[in-house]
């Protein structure tokens, strides 16, 4: 056989056997293809082999090298094809691989929203202190907003621009436009009036929940916001029951080395009044409003102001949770990003 020859058909065989090894797909292909080329019998290795006797004398140190080379590619494709069998399991079918050096996804678990986790825990606080949970519309009318709270007809807190109305009496003409003024409620006082209405005394509520105020958004305001309201009506209640009920509720949630403080205000629904601040970690800061429920609020509902007394305050659920944790913007709450909601 003249060496071309020769050299040719090592050649194809080597490419064949390359072929056949990378394309098998389990070790029983991979031990057929090693039988057809490797065989010790029959391969096809073996039958070129056979050939090399045939070779000129001359060109048989050449012949008997190139020999040498292609044994060893078949032999070494061969192994490759055996480790990448036993790397990935069943070769290379259809469809991704999973390549278990990814690092992982790591689920994100939903929570609650920073507020309502407070006003969770605020509701926790105040059960413990015999105060249960009430609730009352967003979408509230003036009676309850407003008159039956002793606010008169002239009082700035009225004011469109102090109030979402949603509809308003026609007041060019003067004629009512037939259904009542609506607005979204700007305190939760407003549950205190519902409760009284349908309740005998005694009365220890508390209510939490959303209200709305057409203030523009700055670190400390919202057009919508939370507020804690608490109500409690009994025989005999004092300012001191007040205060106690308070501090007891400021230590509960921030902590025991918190002061709290009255200021004299003005709230209409309430006389005396108060402003509420509470001093923790070397600041003092403002709360909400308190006071003595006003005689004129419990006639308004049919209590006899000789007979009964009691005391309500409203505290911002924002700031309490904002001075708890460090919150300096209150739009943090609203702007739904992730980063700041899953640090609570
Ligand atoms: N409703 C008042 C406000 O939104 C807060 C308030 C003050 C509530 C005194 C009360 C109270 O119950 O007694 O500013």
């Amino acid at each position: 056989m003249p060496l071309t020859d020769f050299l040719t058909e090592l050649d194809s065989l080597q490419n064949d056997a390359a072929i056949s090894f990378t394309a098998a797909a389990d070790t029983a292909a991979l031990e057929d293809a090693r039988i057809e080329f490797l065989g010790a019998k029959s391969g096809r290795l073996k039958a070129i082999q056979k050939g090399l006797g045939t070779v000129g004398k001359d060109d048989k140190p050449a012949a008997g090298k190139r020999f040498n080379e292609v044994k060893q590619a078949i032999e070494a494709a061969f192994e490759q094809a055996q480790q990448r069998l036993a790397a990935g399991g069943p070769a290379k079918k259809a469809g991704p691989q999973f390549d278990i050096t990814l690092p992982g996804k790591r689920l994100r678990v939903g929570r609650l929203h920073p507020i309502s986790q407070t006003i969770d825990e605020l509701k926790d606080i105040m059960g413990r202190l015999g105060f249960s949970a009430a609730d009352g519309p967003e979408i509230e009318d003036e009676y309850h907003n407003f008159n039956a709270l002793n606010i008169p007809l002239e009082h700035p807190a009225r004011d469109p621009l102090d109030n979402f109305y949603l509809s308003v009496a026609d007041s060019t003409s003067g004629a009512s436009t037939g259904g009542e003024t609506l607005l979204l409620r700007s305190q939760t006082s407003t549950v205190q009036i519902r409760v009284m209405e349908t309740t005998r005394p005694p009365i220890r509520i508390i209510s939490l929940g959303r209200v709305y105020r057409p203030d523009t958004a700055d670190a400390t305001h919202y057009p919508m916001f939370h507020q804690m309201e608490g109500l409690l009506i009994d025989r005999k209640v004092t300012m001191a029951d007040l205060k106690s009920v308070l501090r007891l509720f400021a230590t509960s949630y921030l902590g025991k080395d918190v002061h709290v403080r009255f200021r004299p205000s003005f709230f209409p629904f309430t006389e005396p009044s108060v402003e509420v601040d509470m001093h923790w970690n070397d600041r003092w800061m403002e709360f909400g409003g308190a006071g003595m429920v006003d005689p004129n609020v419990l006639r308004a509902v049919g209590y006899d102001p000789d007979e009964v007394s009691g005391f309500a305050f409203g505290l911002g659920v924002e700031r309490l949770c904002m001075r708890r944790h460090g919150v300096t913007d209150i739009r943090d709450f609203y702007r739904n990003d992730v980063r700041f909601l899953e640090q609570f």
